[in-house]
């Protein structure tokens, strides 16, 4: 199973020459939208992720770590029962927006710039772990797996859409490229992939997220913003954004709603 993730997310690649023929970074992650999504995530704490963290630092307080942190928005709405916060992220920009949130916040909060597992050497063990929105991210999920169940004592808890979350573009490849983009891996291989590390207290919980701006911010731009950034998606020049605008406005905002919550206790896999 953990083959199959690591082919299935490679099948993800954009085809050379679409990719050659593109002048602008179609797999751009905006640190404006994460941030307007920690912003929320701190106004109105929610979800059944928050809760599955919140849950163990009600109990006892203790100190998080956030992978693939972005803004902070799996974190910073625990600043309430933790004592600490430490972000890891490969990309700079977010962790400065990660920063300026927790010290607004008012909690002690740790920086690590760089790639999971790779930088795990460099972070001590916390309380509870969590890492919202990254998995996809990530061709060895085993390692990265084995990382967090290492630096983690109470609980991980890790929160994905049921599919890739871009495959809701899928329609739009097929109309603007004439290609057929994947559907697999899902959040159900992460699931197989824990099993078979055989995790303790192992639990995989399919929710919608009652608040569509929470889910990621899409909502909440306009027409011409999202087709911006689709337009960049899809490796095609700015003059193809009214084009784009056309076809999104055919497609329900929404996506991400839907997502699935997987905690377990750690100290027990198998790797
Ligand atoms: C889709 S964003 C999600 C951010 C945040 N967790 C949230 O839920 O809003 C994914 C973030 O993970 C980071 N990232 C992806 N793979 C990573 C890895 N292996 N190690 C560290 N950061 C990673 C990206 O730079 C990006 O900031």
């Amino acid at each position: 199973m953990a083959q199959h993730w690591t082919d299935a997310l490679a099948s993800w690649a954009i085809p050379q020459p679409i990719l050659d023929a593109a002048t602008r970074d179609p797999w751009m992650l905006p640190v404006a939208r994460f941030a307007g999504r920690a912003d929320r995530a701190v106004a109105d704490p929610a979800g059944v992720s928050f809760e599955r963290a919140a849950e163990v630092l009600r109990e006892d307080q203790g100190s998080v770590l956030d992978v693939g942190a972005g803004a902070g928005a799996a974190s910073l709405p625990l600043a309430p029962w933790a004592s600490s916060l430490t972000a890891v992220d490969g990309q700079a920009a977010m962790l400065e927006a990660f920063a300026e949130r927790a010290s607004t916040v008012g909690i002690g909060h740790h920086e690590v710039l760089g790639t999971w597992p790779a930088v795990a050497a460099e972070v001590a063990a916390h309380d509870v772990a969590v890492v919202h929105h990254v998995v996809y991210n990530v061709a060895d999920i085993v390692q990265f797996l084995a990382a967090l169940d290492a630096k983690a004592r109470r609980r991980v808890v890790l929160e994905l859409p049921p599919h890739h979350p871009l495959s809701w573009m899928n329609p739009l490849w097929r109309q603007f490229h004439g290609i057929d983009r994947p559907v697999s891996p899902i959040a159900g291989d992460v699931v197989e992939i824990l099993g078979a590390m055989d995790v303790a207290d192992l639990r995989a919980e399919y929710w919608t997220n009652a608040d569509p701006a929470a889910a990621d911010g899409s909502d909440s731009e306009t027409l011409e913003e999202r087709a911006a950034l689709v337009t960049q998606r899809l490796c095609l020049p700015v003059e193809r954004e009214p084009d784009v605008a056309l076809a999104l406005a055919d497609i329900a905002p929404g996506y991400h709603r839907e997502v699935v919550t997987i905690s377990w206790t750690p100290g027990s896999s198998r790797v």
